[in-house]
């Protein structure tokens, strides 16, 4: 007789685009595949496995969500360092996991998650259970894969928001600063920059000048153009910023009177150049709703791929997508790695030559 196989499913950290499409791609994989699978959701990421809450589901539950933004199982954030100390009452995180794993006698755990995320899976993984990883993220900074899911639905949306900068800011003759998500890499706001036509592009790799900033505007308006629309990632760090010792740009981090960069960079330029700026922040838009077509595709892609491994027992990797092949990385060899955009890549020089400044 055909053994259940039993799989665990969760998602962590911040939510995105194509949560459910990807869980959707590895359970219609298993159920192709295999006659008895056993579902177990757990319910806000981590947080499901530590403290047992789950529900059992079934395949009809991952119908009709490829097009879902979201996450049907809920998400939540529990930091990668905060695993090995104890909750409030005193309970071992890890084992309380394990324990879990064990009482349900999951034959493997699915984890969707981005850099955090994986760090713990990685952890789990050290500890003896059967994982798998699937790459999940808008900023796209996941080490070992060249795409994550949530990230191309992110980039339209991002972009969106700058077309419609870009036709209130031209009527206007106005600068923009336009504000992208990323966390501390600028893969988004570089992707949704060039889409979008911006004049400059501020990304926490390319550290900026404030004068170099200035200099591009004033160039604009030299050759008639009286607008100018700058993306700007959360994580873009001035020159300056950049030299202080990490522990001093820390202290000045704490008393930062600013609710984020940009406004910023938007005084600085008044300060300096007269120049006035308006500011705007499409935030948590960037990982809401329906997933784009490629993402879709993409979290479907890596969804089977999941499956397979999951009926061929391979466990303790993150599955990835590297030069459009589906693959896997070892998982500790993602863990505690960042990707972020190379100054010298390809594309920062195609940006470059025509004409983009990066504030350098
Ligand atoms: O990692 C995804 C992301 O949206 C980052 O781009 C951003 O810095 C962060 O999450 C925001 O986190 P939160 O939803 O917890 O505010």
């Amino acid at each position: 007789m055909n053994r259940t196989t039993r799989i665990g499913l969760l998602t962590s950290g911040g939510d995105c685009q194509a949560l459910n499409a990807t869980m959707r791609g590895v359970v219609k994989g298993l159920c192709s595949q295999l006659e008895r699978v056993e579902i177990y959701g757990f319910e806000e990421g981590y947080k499901g496995l530590i403290y047992s809450n789950y529900r059992m589901l079934s395949p009809s539950d991952f119908s009709g969500i490829l097009t879902q933004g979201g996450t049907i199982l809920g998400t939540s954030r529990q930091p990668y360092k905060l695993m090995r100390v104890p909750d409030e009452n005193g309970l071992d995180k890890v084992e309380a996991m394990k324990h879990t794993y064990y009482k349900l006698r999951l034959d493997c755990l699915v984890i969707l998650g981005g850099n955090g995320t994986q760090k713990t899976a990685n952890l789990l993984k050290q500890e003896g259970l059967n994982i798998i990883g699937l790459p999940k993220t808008i900023d796209n900074d996941i080490w070992g894969t060249d795409m994550t899911f949530g990230f191309q639905s992110a980039v339209d949306i991002a972009t969106e928001a700058m077309d419609c900068i870009h036709t209130t800011a031209a009527s206007h003759n106005r600068v923009f600063l336009v504000e992208i998500m990323g966390h501390k890499v600028g893969w988004l706001t570089l992707h949704a920059g060039i889409a979008a036509g911006a004049d400059i592009i501020l990304l926490p790799e390319i550290p900026y000048d404030l004068d170099k900033v200035i200099q591009a505007i004033e160039a604009r308006k030299r050759q008639g153009k009286d607008f100018t629309i700058v993306a700007m990632a959360e994580g873009a760090i001035s020159k300056e910023d950049a030299a202080l010792p990490r522990k001093e740009y820390k202290k000045k981090m704490e008393n930062y009177p600013y609710p984020s960069v940009a406004y910023e960079l938007a005084d600085r330029i008044k300060e300096k150049s007269g120049v006035e700026v308006r500011i705007c922040i499409p935030g948590h838009m960037q990982r809401g709703g329906s997933p784009c077509p490629y993402d879709r595709v993409l979290s479907t892609r890596l969804g089977a791929k999941a499956a397979e491994l999951i009926v061929s027992k391979q466990y303790g990797v993150l599955v990835n997508i590297v030069n459009n092949e589906v693959g896997t990385i070892p998982l500790e060899e993602i863990a505690n790695k960042l990707k972020m955009v190379s100054p010298d890549a390809s594309i920062i020089k195609e940006a470059r030559m025509i004409g983009i400044s990066f504030g350098d």
